[in-house]
């Protein structure tokens, strides 16, 4: 394995472009191939089995391409077949979950955590589970907040919008009663929406974003691993996703802020 080759990295759809925007920023010498499997989103109220045949397929498009790490930047993902995938693949891997909890871990001062994630994500329990085999005395307050993807991917994502503001506080209120002072935002889509969330949340909870943390901690895997590109020129990123390229590019461009034109691909995902 080459550290010349790119890292792989897949969501569901949108969200995990927030792991993304970290790459570009701390790893800008890395080639990032971004899957987003857009035609089939959203993972997170769909079975285990579907989500991990799903996973399964998104990680073979991004081998193909020879990847020297594969992220998945979904916590849907790194909750329901994250094990699987791990030790079925002969390079190394990432989710969101272990990343996220360490940092929410490291963040706290009064041990009470909120998580917000998907369906799928809370009935596994993955960041709770993690949260207090670090830390038993950790209270956890779990919530599905299913709405937000779809806010996510209709690019209903500005911290001002009316609409995003509602959900927001639909979904929180029960949440801000719980005296918690980190929250993990432990869907990658949630982070688009991190401006509404931290406005209803107040300036005293921290967020922490999945997106965020995994990028880091992947850089840690590539050092760790010797496959850091040591060539200095930036390489641009490569977008692939399983329906029509244009939602996705605006809405990509709006939050990353930069221009998508000629960088998405549609491709046929049930084919892999
Ligand atoms: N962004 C994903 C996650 O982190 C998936 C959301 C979905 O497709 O439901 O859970």
């Amino acid at each position: 394995m080459s550290s010349k080759e790119a890292i792989g990295v897949f969501d569901s759809g949108l969200g995990g472009l927030s792991a993304v925007k970290e790459f570009l920023h701390v790893l800008p010498n890395e080639k990032i191939i971004y899957f987003g499997d857009t035609g089939r989103v959203p993972y997170g109220n769909r079975s285990n089995n579907t989500i991990s045949k799903y996973a399964f397929q998104d990680t073979r498009f991004l081998l193909e391409h020879n990847v020297k790490l594969v992220v998945a930047a979904c916590g849907t993902v790194s909750s329901v077949a994250g094990d699987a995938l791990r030790s079925s693949l002969s390079v190394p891997y990432t989710g969101v979950v272990n990343p996220t909890a360490f940092a929410a871990a490291e963040k706290t001062k009064n041990n009470r955590i909120g998580v917000i994630g998907t369906a799928a994500t809370i009935g596994s329990h993955s960041y709770k589970n993690r949260l207090q085999k670090l830390n038993p005395n950790f209270e956890v307050f779990e919530l599905a907040c299913p709405l937000f993807v779809p806010l996510v991917e209709n690019g209903f994502i500005s911290r001002d919008d009316q609409i995003a503001q509602l959900v927001v506080k639909r979904y929180l209120s029960e949440l801000k009663e719980q005296d918690i002072d980190t929250l993990i935002l432990g869907c990658t889509h949630y982070p688009l929406l991190s401006g509404a969330i931290q406005d209803f949340m107040g300036s005293d909870v921290t967020l922490v974003d999945s997106g965020y943390e995994t990028a880091l901690y992947s850089a840690k895997i590539l050092k760790e691993n010797n496959l850091l590109n040591d060539s200095s020129d930036t390489k641009n990123p490569e977008f692939f996703v399983s329906d029509t390229p244009d939602d996705f590019k605006k809405i990509a461009e709006l939050f990353l802020g930069r221009n998508m034109e000629h960088t998405v691909t549609q491709i046929d995902i049930e084919s892999y």
